[in-house]
Parts: C-alpha cells; structure tokens; sequence
C-alpha cells in the first residue's frame, strides 16, 4: 500500500517516525508531508531517512519531476493519506477545504481515503468549533483514529492524547482492506423524538444524536448499507448513509418497522419519548387559559415490538439511565427481547447527553458484561460494530439468544 503520511506541527509529532518505521517494516511505501511548524518538533531529514523518500514541505515543482506540480502528483501516487498528528489548526484548514499550504492542497487534491489522528489538550478538543470540524469531517467520510485519553503533555491525564503509532497504523491497513460489514444492512435509529402539544410545542429530551450518527459514519465506512433513522438533530448527513428524518414516536415506528424488513442488525440508539400527548391542540395553548391538563398516552415501544415484526434482525437497544445501570439493562435485555443493550450513565457530566466522548457496558444474555472505556463516540461505536459483527458471524441471531 502507498501511505501519504501528513505531520502538523504539535508535540505528539515526534511519534511521527514511528509510524513511518511501522508502516515500512510491514512492507507499505511511505512518503511524508510536513507543515512548516511540524519542523519544530521533528526534523525532515528524519523523516526522509525512515522513509527513504524526499519530504514534501513547501515546494510544489522540483526540476526533474517533468513540470507536474508536486501536490498532484503526491495525491495520485497514495491510496491512503493518513494526518497524524492533526492539530486542531490543520483539523480547520481540511474541514474548511483551505489551501494554504501543501499538506491541505495535497488533500484537496486526494481522492483516496482520508484518515486524520488529532492530538491536542482535552480544552481545545472539546471547543465548539474543533467538534464542529470533526463532525464535518465524519460526515464527508474522513475517518476519525483518536484522540484517546491519555498523559497529555500539559502534564495532567485527559481526552486529546493522540492514538499510538500502533493504533495508526491498525486504521490505515483497516481501510485498505475495505468493509467488514459489506453486503450487510444495518438500520440505526438516532436522536430524540418530538411529540407535539400544539403547533409551538413540544416533549422531548435532551439526546443530541451524536452516538447514532457516530454509529452510522463507522457502519457506513465498513460498508454496511446503512440505513438511518433521526428524530430531530442538527448533524449533517452521514456520506453514504440513506437518512429518513422523523420527528414523532409513532413517525419513526412507522420508518423503522419498514425499514426493518430489509436489515440484518437494528440499532435503536435513538431516545424515542415513551409517552405523547392524547391530544394536539390545532391553536397555539394560550397562558390566559391557565396550565392546560395534559393527558398523556404510551408510544409504542419500536425495540420490543421488532421481535414480531422482524424476527431475523440482530436488535441492538441503548439504556441511558441515572442509577441501577446493570439492573436496569438486564431488565431491559428480557423486557424487549434484545440481543445487546448498551447502557450508559447518563448523569456522569463527562458522558452524558450532549457529550462528545461515551463509556458504556454492553450487556449480552448469557455472556459477561463488557465495558468499552471512556472514549470519543466514534471510537465507542467501532467498539460497538466489532461486537455486532462477532454476534453476526457467531450464529442465528434467532429469539433463543435474545432476552435472559
Ligand atoms: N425504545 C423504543 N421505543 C420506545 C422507547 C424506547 O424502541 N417507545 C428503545 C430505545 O431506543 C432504546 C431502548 O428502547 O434502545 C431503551 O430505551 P429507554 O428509554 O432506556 O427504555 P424505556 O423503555 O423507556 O425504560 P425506562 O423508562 O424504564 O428507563
């Protein structure tokens, strides 16, 4: 394989060399880019030892290159371009398309897969705008390797630590090898639902969408079909993800009892409401009137009812709870005839709604609960898909394993 690594400059740079050894030793042809403050942390000359190689850095013509500009042909030559590390500067300068150097105008320029590992302090990873960047990113299909939590170099232990040159160099033979989940449907729910008290109002809750659409960019990068179902969020579409937008229960029941009919694994990460209002005012609720009496009435619950509808899926819940976590999911496990349930706690601050990192135990009948440690979404959701391949591969997902 023909690696394009692209090195920005921050301290974890210096780890840079040890991917390029890695990738070297496992036989792929590397070639390096540095942005010009990355020469502050790792010199070019290591770099092109290790990879035997010219490094790239501002030129874009070299004499015996016969005129054609270095960036393009850097570009046509990889079949993977892996960023590592990417500063939340260089993370910017991909999500906003910028060219202005010759490690963004070469990805510009790339067609492959793009791969990008960030490293830098939990503060900066957790701003705003670096996540905004990040889910423009997952959207367009750039894979996500890290960050992980880890001594920083700040000096204290926390989410931003870029993933181990082993870690990286795992991501980038995964992507050449192409989908694990190929040929496979997978339908995953995601956010909350609205359930509407008149035309200005609504109950819902406080699900962000994040898990389910981290779910679905890692199922779509692992060629599933993947079918996605979203309440009402504010994510961009997923690339080569089928979105349905809903915005009630019984909307997304309708969409997901359809649907279900063409997938192998149902994954209901959404936070649908259990209960919605009897009736919907057609008039705007006014105050004068005094506090309206509001009668409520169950929605249907999509994840139990899929054991009739769709008794060869794979059914996957979610348990958000606040307190008896493991209780709680067991229960849930039988109740809904569940093959996984994937609980969180959502009153941790670090992990709760919202959040860009999750910690879940998934509980399966029959077998131990496994915890998938504190982590970016994206990184918990390829967790979570490695197991539902194994529950794939590993026999009929029939009724006789659900429940218990
Ligand atoms: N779920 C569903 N349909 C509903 C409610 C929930 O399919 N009407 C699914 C969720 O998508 C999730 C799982 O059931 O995968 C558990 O949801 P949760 O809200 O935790 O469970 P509840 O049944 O609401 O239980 P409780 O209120 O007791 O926590």
């Amino acid at each position: 394989m023909k690696v394009l690594l692209g090195v920005s400059g921050g301290i974890a740079a210096f780890k840079a060399p040890e991917i390029v050894r890695s990738l070297r030793r496992k036989g792929h042809a590397v070639r390096c880019s540095m942005t010009r403050s990355a020469g502050a942390f790792v010199t070019p000359l290591t770099l092109e030892v290790l990879s035997q190689y010219p490094v790239y850095r501002e030129e874009y013509l070299q004499p015996d290159n016969n005129g054609d500009e270095l960036h393009i042909s850097a570009a046509r030559w990889a079949d993977v371009f892996c960023v590592a590390p990417a500063t939340c500067n260089t993370l910017a300068r991909l999500a906003l398309g910028l060219a202005d150097d010759f490690l963004a105008t070469t990805a510009l320029a790339f067609t492959g897969d793009l791969l990008v590992a960030p490293a830098m302090t939990s503060e900066m990873w957790e701003k705003e705008a670096v996540q905004a960047h990040v889910t423009t990113l997952l959207a367009r299909g750039v894979t996500l390797i890290g960050p992980v939590v880890g001594p920083l170099a700040t000096g204290e232990t926390a989410m931003g630590r870029m993933a181990d040159p082993d870690e990286i160099v795992t991501a980038i033979e995964a992507t050449a090898k192409g989908g694990d989940l190929e040929g496979r449907t997978v339908l995953i729910t995601a956010g909350p639902t609205h359930e509407p008290l008149d035309p200005v109002r609504f109950l819902s809750n406080r699900s962000s969408g994040k898990m389910g659409f981290s779910l679905a960019v890692e199922a779509a990068s692992r060629g599933a079909r993947t079918l996605l179902v979203s309440g009402p969020v504010s994510l961009p579409t997923p690339r080569g993800v089928e979105r349905f937008d809903v915005t009630t229960a019984a909307e997304m029941a309708d969409v997901v009892d359809r649907l279900a009919q063409e997938a192998e694994v149902v994954i209901m990460a959404a936070a649908v409401a259990d209960f919605t209002p009897r009736s919907t005012s057609e008039t705007k609720l006014k105050k004068g009137a005094g506090p309206p009496r509001m009668s409520l009435v169950a929605t249907p619950d999509i994840l139990t009812r899929l054991q009739e509808i769709a008794p060869n899926t794979l059914r996957v819940g979610f348990a958000a709870e606040t307190g008896n976590l493991e209780s709680e999911a067991r229960r849930k496990l039988v109740d809904k005839r569940a093959h996984l349930i994937v609980a969180n706690d959502v009153s941790r601050s670090d992990i709760g709604f919202g959040s860009e990192n999750n910690e879940v135990t998934v509980f399966r009948a029959g077998k131990p609960p496994l915890t998938i440690p504190l982590q970016a979404k994206r990184l918990v959701a390829a967790r979570l898909l490695d197991l539902i391949r194994q529950e794939l591969d590993g026999g009929e997902p029939g009724m006789d394993t659900a429940g218990g």
